[in-house]
């Protein structure tokens, strides 16, 4: 059992997110409204019927009900909602600064403009700010599965964009198997050209070589899961030494079945390694989920000390693609506070 203590010491801890995806954290009261704007049928009514709906079987499965979400997404406006509902939920939990996907593809193939979405990022990220004290940045992912061409296309879209929305990097998501990186270098080269920031999703689906792929074909700074290098001890070494770090869904990785259950979950032997790994909730309201939650379950699972907690909190602000002065101002008051709870919380 976590302690009352340790409990606020996560809920209050400075914590940075670097995996989580817009479309995938819509609230259920937050889609139902939107699909109402629009007239839209949703699969279920209620709150407590999108939490029973909210079911999966593997991550292809899963991928399918994603697409269903961003199904009421079609304005500026609708962006800019569920971009403050974030910047809210950063709030709410201590989350100070905020990276967070969104994938174009999804939006292309209902024929919302990319214009319409980088005006509600623009607008979204800008309140977050005065409302919240939150900064958000964006990483445009690329989804694994289209066509090359239009992964150059995205790219050079958002580097078009990259003022006015904030957009920091790029990256790659949806369907891992059948669709290794390699295939979408030319996007990456063109990230590198343009000074992008770039990570992948790898490791997740698809065993340790989807990891390498990533890391050699593409040469991302951060691997988005990476959870399966585990099975490659070459590949751990390598992850060490270079201290690439990974961000890791613990309870996303049990929704969609790539372990059976947290005990069986390999983070608290990826810490042990070496391995600079954070902690992040993906997609959190479809995973039942929110940033403390999953902190909190790994602490409980792998009986984690207040120091554990701390060293993957840091992590997080240290594997953000922030400026180096500001990364240093952000540690410092991460210190600070982090000295001033522990001596509130554990005397
Ligand atoms: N993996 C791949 N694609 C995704 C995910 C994920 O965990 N979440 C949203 N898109
Ligand atoms: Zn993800």
């Amino acid at each position: 059992m976590i302690s009352p203590q340790l409990k606020q010491f996560i809920e209050r801890i400075p914590k940075a997110e670097l995996h989580c995806h817009l479309e995938g954290s819509i609230q259920p009261r937050t889609l139902i409204e939107l699909a109402g704007r629009h007239g839209i049928e949703l699969p279920f009514e209620d709150e407590q019927g999108a939490k029973a709906f909210y079911e999966f079987t593997d991550l292809n499965q899963f991928l399918g009900i994603f697409a269903l979400a961003c199904g009421t997404l079609k304005t500026a406006a609708d962006f800019e909602t569920i971009t403050v509902d974030l910047g809210e939920d950063a709030a709410r939990q201590n989350i100070p600064y905020r990276e967070v996907f969104f994938t174009q593809a999804y939006h292309d193939r209902r024929d919302v403009p990319w214009q319409q979405v980088i005006e509600g990022l623009a607008s979204g990220r800008r309140i977050n700010k005065e409302r919240f004290g939150v900064e958000m940045w964006f990483i445009a992912d690329i989804d694994r599965t289209i066509d090359p061409q239009e992964a150059v296309r995205l790219v050079e879209k958002a580097h078009e964009s990259r003022e006015v929305a904030g957009i920091i990097g790029i990256g790659l998501d949806s369907q891992e198997i059948g669709y290794p990186a390699s295939r979408q270098k030319a996007a990456y080269d063109l990230a590198t050209e343009l000074g992008f920031k770039k990570v992948a999703h790898a490791g997740e689906d698809a065993g340790p070589e989807s990891v390498w792929d990533a890391l050699k074909s593409l040469g991302v700074q951060r691997i988005d899961h990476g959870v399966r290098s585990i099975d490659d001890e070459q590949l751990i070494a390598h992850l060490v030494e270079t201290q690439i770090p990974l961000t890791v869904c613990p309870v996303s990785n049990i929704a969609l079945k790539v372990y059976p259950q947290m005990s069986a979950h390999p983070i608290k032997r990826l810490m042990d390694a070496g391995v600079l790994v954070t902690i992040n909730s993906d997609d959190p309201p479809m995973f039942h989920t929110d940033l403390v939650n999953d902190y909190l379950q790994v602490t409980e699972t792998f009986d984690l000390a207040v120091d554990d907690i701390e060293t993957l909190a840091r992590n997080s602000f240290e594997a953000s693609f922030m400026q180096a002065e500001s990364k240093a101002k952000y540690l410092a008051d991460f210190g600070a506070e982090v000295a001033q709870l522990k001596r509130e919380l554990f005397g």
